[in-house]
Formats: C-alpha cells, structure tokens, sequence
C-alpha cells in the first residue's frame, strides 16, 4: 500500500516508529513532516497536506499524529472525501474500518501508548470495510460533503430549512419570475422545479437490500423500502406542482386541502379536503409554491396531524422568513424544502420580489 503520514512536534517519536514498521511490512511511505520534536509547528499545515493527497488518491491510506490527536482528527475531516478516525485501541481502529471505511487513522502521542499504537496501525491496514448499510450512511455524509450548509436550522423555531438552490432550479425560477413568462411556459417550469426538487426531498427515504443477478455476476442492490407516500397540494397554487412530483414518484397517493382566508379574521379556514386511504401511515408531502405569511400551511399541517398523520414535509417553491418561523413556531417536527428564500412581505400580503400572484400565472386568472 502506498501510506502518507504526518505528525505535529508531539507526535514525531511515535511517526517515526510507525514509519519504520510500516517500511518493514512493505508498503511505500511518504512522510510529510515535522521532523522534530523540538519546533513547534501548527498540525492543520501537516492535516490538510496528508489529508488532501489522501483524498486525491496519491496514496491509499493516511496516518496522523498530534498530541490527543483530536486537532488533527477536526483539520483532516474538513478536507472532502476523508474520513478520519480518531482511535484509542484496536476495537475503535477495527471499527472504524468496518463501519466507517476510514481513510485516515488519527492517533495521539499523548494518549495511546507506542505498541498499542504500533498494533492498531496494523490491524487497521488489512482490515476490510463491511458495505451494506454502513454504505448507506457513508453516502449520507459524502451528499452532504458536496452540498454543505444547506440544512439551515432555524434555532429558537426548530424544524429544518433545506433550500435547493442548484443552478438548474435557479435558473428556471429566474424565468418563471420574469413577468413576461406566458402562462403555458410558466405552468411547465412549476412543474420542473417541482419534479427537480423531489430528487432533493426524497433524500432520506428509506431503502432496502436486495440482491439481483447482473449479466456478470451476484451483486447486492438498494431499492426504496415499501414506504407509502401521499402528496397533498394546497388548492390552488398547489395542483401546479402535482404533476412535477408524480413524474419522479409516480405511485404516490394524493389528498387535497382547500383553505380560504377569512376577510375578518384573517385566519385560513377550511373549505375541502380529501385524503387517501393510508394517509396515517404515510410519508406526507405538503405541496404550497408560496410560502408567505405561514399561516395556511400551518393550518394544512394541523388539519393532516389531527387525523393521525406522522411525517409530514412542506415543498414550497419560495418562502420567506417569516412563513419559515411560522411554521416552524407551530411545527418544529416539519421540514421545509424551497428553491429560494425571498426578502419579505408588501402590505397586500405578496412575496418581495416573488413572483406575482401565482395561482392567476399557473391558470390565466384574475
Ligand atoms: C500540541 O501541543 C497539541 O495541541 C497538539 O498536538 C494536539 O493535541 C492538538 O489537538
């Protein structure tokens, strides 16, 4: 194997052992520094070397070492595609191969003795990463490697803002926002966004192994587990996205909510709804484009968990903040998925910039 390894100061006499076995069982070692214990030295310059070739396929395998080994285990780990484990004994160095496929083995100098250090390097060299369902996991944290901050939590309100800003869906809303967008062409990227927003939303649905012959060999598959999931759009704006997400989950089930606001009360008051047999023990998705003031939707989300529903996600094309706390204020357990997250509100209740009144876009209205 081809290894790189790197120490700070406090790490130099046990490197230097660790090079010398790892020479002795014949791999190929790059030693990337520090090459005394007297000079003090920042470990993040050794972390980001070692953790980038390492990422970049130079070598197979990395070893770190700094005093407890957590400065250099927090530098690797920023860099993508590492996946570097801080170990104290072979239990967690076993482990963290067969669970976590680690790519990178941190020790500290200061905690882990020379010869329990020495064993644990070799036993974590040969040891195999097990797959199946730790895989699912790992693909977890390499998504959100690519995508990062994008979970924005809303602190005080709680529950999940997923904004999916990518360029595709930016630039279809750039045009459905333009108010020259006929309404057939603006009907049609509702229904884009929508279909390209359920890639995103439909992340964390649950999947199972299967095993399929190809015309090779025996190999272990995922498919989506036997979840059911309903779709409800709020009448009307909702209906436009209906059909962007039943062209990526066709057999979803879908119910309707129809909620008028009161001219007095201004409060949402409920005027039909309809829902699929097994909406209770389904997955819901809430489909609402706008997401102004929040109180329909957080009326719509009552009105599902008062008849028994558990999961429940909003997809909204554009929101803004004040939508967002509502919601969440009423109904941290719910995630909220939008394309974009708009300024405000003006005085007659319209998103700022937004993009008009979007029921009378979708169907020609006034
Ligand atoms: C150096 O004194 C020490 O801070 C460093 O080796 C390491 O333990 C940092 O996490």
């Amino acid at each position: 194997m081809k290894i790189a390894i790197a120490s700070d100061h406090a790490g130099v006499t046990l490197k230097s052992e660790i090079c010398k076995m790892l020479l002795d069982l014949g791999h190929e070692v790059k030693d990337f520094g520090t090459y005394s214990a007297e000079a003090r030295v920042d470990y993040p310059d050794m972390a980001f070397l070692t953790a980038e070739s390492v990422a970049a396929h130079k070598y197979d395998r990395g070893v770190l070492i700094c005093g407890t080994g957590i400065g250099m285990m927090l530098a690797a780990n920023k860099v993508q595609g590492i996946r570097a484990a801080l170990c104290h004994d072979q239990f967690t160095a076993l482990l963290s191969r067969r669970h976590n496929d680690s790519n990178i083995i941190v020790l500290g100098a200061r905690v882990t003795g020379m010869d329990v250090a020495k064993e644990m390097v070799k036993a974590w060299l040969v040891e195999p990463f097990e797959g199946g369902r730790h895989s699912i996991r790992l693909q977890k944290i390499t998504s959100y490697e690519q995508k990062p901050n994008t979970m924005l939590n809303a602190g005080a309100k709680g529950g999940r803002t997923i904004v999916f800003d990518h360029p595709l869906v930016r630039h279809k809303l750039a045009v459905l926002r333009d108010k020259a967008t006929a309404p057939k062409d603006f009907r049609e990227l509702v229904k884009e966004i929508t279909s390209l927003m359920v890639y995103e939303v439909t992340r964390d649905l649950p999947v199972k192994e299967e095993v399929v012959e190809t015309p090779l060999k025996q190999t272990t598959v995922f498919k989506l587990a036997d979840s059911k999931i309903a779709v409800v759009p709020i009448l009307r704006a909702g209906l436009g996205m209906l059909d962007g997400f039943l062209s990526l989950v066709p057999n979803a089930t879908i119910g309707h909510i129809g909620l008028y606001r009161d001219p007095d009360s201004l409060k949402p008051v409920e005027y039909y709804s309809k829902y699929p047999a097994d909406i209770t023990t389904s997955t819901v998705f809430i489909l609402d484009p706008m997401l102004a003031t929040g109180g329909t939707v957080k009326e719509a989300i009552s009105m599902l968990k008062k008849i028994g529903v558990k999961s429940i996600s909003v997809i909204s094309i554009i929101a803004v903040p004040q939508g967002i706390d509502t919601v969440h204020e009423a109904h941290p357990d719910v995630d909220i998925f939008v394309a974009a997250i708009d300024e405000n509100l003006n005085d007659y209740g319209y998103i700022v910039p937004g993009l008009g009144d979007i029921s009378n876009r979708l169907f020609a209205a006034k």
